[in-house]
């Protein structure tokens, strides 16, 4: 199972890869400015909320999705303060559904830290989670940004229909390809394509330009997600739990593809193995030798590279600028990331 992993490191380090700092730096001005607003919007006098805020702000995630605001919006002309509102309403929202998500996932670490719902428990996470969403929301009226509430409102909808859906998935044991595609492009991809939808609108009034900008962060972000659901198969440190997807007897295109290429027999031992509870590690180390053996991995591998492309080829069909250059870098990034 090993050998896949390996042979992809080597594979990566051959090629000049650039980090995710050099990739960002186009717009990296912005992303400071984006901070600053980001802190603004968690200002809070209640005291317990104010600790958990500063908490919080010590880390950091990655900042795609203000990133591709910012990129998006660049591709049509110079970040406004539209811009900024968007990127703000997005990163919050995207921090309140990862709060809710690990009180779900029953998750010990989220960007290297313990994770709200275990310092605090559950219901502080629970709380927080809504602060945030509703901050979210609350920025557009700041603003009067209702094009842009309206996007995020629809996008934060179908972010919590995947979510149950998932939930429902996992408890009636249904789960299949297409199944999961539509659980993935709602709960993942739908926030990644109104980051891109917004970052257009900001800068752009040609509603063909929003559209085709949302098209491309769907296909991200079906990509986006079927990344990080390799990361549960995988070896690497990614500053949240690893194998707590098949722990929580989360199924995912790895797992899904592992089982369409195994017999009969093997395709009831491990949906068996899949449905236990409280897995043993030898339970879990089992199956994941079985995803790697039967294709799983170098299947999800190959459709993450599908989408990618598709988003890719869209972007192509804009303006060859240094813009759309570092865009393309920022997608290839996200196929490639290490976390
Ligand atoms: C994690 O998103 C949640 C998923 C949709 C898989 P990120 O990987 O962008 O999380 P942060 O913001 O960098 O922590
Ligand atoms: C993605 O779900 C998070 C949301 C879209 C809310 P996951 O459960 O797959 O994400 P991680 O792995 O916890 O970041
Ligand atoms: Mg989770
Ligand atoms: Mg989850």
């Amino acid at each position: 199972m090993i050998d896949t992993e390996l042979k992809e490191a080597t594979k990566f380090k051959r090629k000049d890869k650039k980090t995710l700092k050099e990739i960002t730096s186009p717009v990296s001005n912005s992303l400071s400015e984006f901070r600053v607003f980001y802190k603004d919007a968690l200002c809070t006098d209640v005291f317990l909320l104010d600790k958990i805020v500063q908490y919080l702000l010590r880390q950091k995630g990655k900042e795609i999705r203000p990133t591709l605001v910012f990129m998006s919006a660049k591709l049509f002309g110079d970040v406004t303060e539209r811009s900024y509102v968007a990127a703000t309403m997005i990163e919050l929202l995207h921090t309140a559904t990862l709060i809710h998500d690990d009180v779900v996932d029953d998750a010990e670490v989220r960007r290297g830290f313990l994770s709200i719902n275990k310092v605090w428990k559950n219901k502080a996470g629970v709380l927080l989670g809504d602060f945030l969403l509703s901050k979210g929301l609350l920025t557009a009226l700041d603003y009067e940004e209702f094009k842009l509430l309206k996007v995020l409102s629809d996008a934060v909808k179908k972010m919590s229909e995947g979510e149950l859906r998932q939930f429902k998935a996992a408890r009636l044991f249904n789960m299949d390809e297409e199944y999961y595609f539509k659980v993935i492009s709602e709960k993942t991809a739908s926030l990644i394509a109104a980051c891109c939808e917004c970052g257009a609108i900001s800068t752009s009034d040609d509603p063909n330009m929003h559209q085709k900008m949302h098209d491309i962060g769907m296909n991200t972000g079906i990509a986006f997600q079927i990344r990080d659901d390799l990361f549960d198969y995988g070896v690497d440190d990614i500053g949240k739990p690893k194998r707590n997807d098949i722990q929580e007897r989360k199924v995912t295109l790895p797992f899904i593809k592992a089982l369409e290429n195994a017999s009969f027999l093997e395709t009831i031992r491990m949906r068996h193995l899949m449905r236990k509870r409280k897995k043993k590690s030898k339970d879990i180390d089992k199956i994941v030798h079985f995803v790697h053996e039967k294709g799983g991995i170098k299947y999800a591998r190959s459709i993450m590279h599908d989408y990618a492309d598709k988003a890719l080829d869209e972007l192509s069909t804009l303006p060859s600028t240094p813009e759309r250059k570092s865009f393309e870098e920022l997608i290839t990034f996200i196929i490639e990331r290490k976390k």
